[in-house]
């Protein structure tokens, strides 16, 4: 049981999975007890003047990190895990700092186990001249323990050739490849949310929720609680609600929240668009109707 569904704090929207705080997440994180969480997924602000945070020194912003991390570690189940999206952190004088390195040993210090770094590949971006534009981020997924949710059978994808068999061998004849699909690898090509996406909002930077999505299915079972500690616009509540799953978040900026909240009550009247899971990329250069 969570200390939030008694109430206790203000600025609440919850419904029978979602649960929404308008507030900052130092306050949020500390109404949960311990070990009450199954999978936190979440992508924090990289300390570059977006509109929703306050550019400080690469110190000052880790040690920042360091706390929501701790607590963060504090409640996340021993079965559980941790996905933390980052990109790039561009320091005043141009020098980039992938903040995956420099967050890793924040997670390694609570002794959390690396499963995956995952590269999420998409396709637009500022066109930068002064270096090759960024077209990749990174979600390093981490776990408390060994034993922990993993569930692929959800998650596969399309084999490229199905019909693929062993030619020789006691299993000759027989398909070689899983007929549920292939392992979706640790590369995941998925578009980013830009001006012409379905789910695009008035946030500069949501999540894709087909991508929370992967997570969600392959990290947790029916029932459980994801929760997201700079929600934005509450992508990761809408993954896990759609799942059968307990969606948990805060921010501080009132109007992502007021969107976020708006996003679960569209979800819930069947209104809210979302681009499906496996979906393949756009590609211009195939005739129509062959993507
Ligand atoms: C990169 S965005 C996350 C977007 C989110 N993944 C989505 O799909 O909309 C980071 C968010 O963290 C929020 N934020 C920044 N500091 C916060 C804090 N201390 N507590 C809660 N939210 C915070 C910002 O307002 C911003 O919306």
């Amino acid at each position: 049981m969570l200390a939030t569904q008694r109430n206790e704090v203000v600025n609440l929207q919850t419904d029978k999975l979602a649960h929404m705080f308008h507030g900052d997440n130092a306050t949020y994180l500390r109404e949960f007890v311990d070990a009450s969480v199954n999978l936190i997924v979440t992508s924090p602000p990289y300390n570059i003047g977006k509109k929703y945070e306050k550019r400080t020194s690469l110190d000052r912003y880790l040690a920042e990190q360091a706390k929501v991390i701790a607590e963060c570690v504090r409640i996340l189940h021993p079965n559980g895990s941790i996905c933390w999206q980052v990109g790039n952190h561009i320091a005043p004088n141009g020098e980039v700092v992938p903040l995956d390195t420099v967050l890793y040993p924040l997670f390694k210090q609570h002794g959390l186990i690396l499963r995956n770094r995952i590269v999420w590949h998409f396709g637009h971006g500022l066109h930068c001249s002064k270096r090759f534009s960024g077209r990749y981020e990174t979600i390093m997924w981490f776990t408390k323990t060994d034993n922990y949710v993993f569930n692929l059978d959800p998650v596969r994808i399309p084999s490229k050739y199905p019909e693929k068999k062993y030619f020789k061998g006691p299993k000759a004849g027989q398909l070689s490849g899983n007929p549920l699909g292939k392992n979706p690898s640790d590369l995941w090509i998925i578009p980013n949310v830009k001006s012409n996406h379905v789910e695009k909002t008035d946030h500069p930077c949501q999540f894709p929720v087909e991508l929370v999505e992967r997570l969600v299915l392959s990290m947790t079972n029916s029932g459980d609680v994801i929760l997201d500690p700079y929600m934005g616009v509450g992508t990761s509540i809408i993954a896990a609600i759609k799942h059968g799953r307990h969606g948990y978040g805060c921010d501080t900026n009132k109007y992502y929240f007021d969107i976020a909240w708006d996003r679960v009550l569209q979800y819930r009247s069947g209104t809210l668009k979302t681009r499906p899971m496996n979906r393949p990329i756009y590609d211009p250069s195939l005739p129509k109707g062959g993507h």
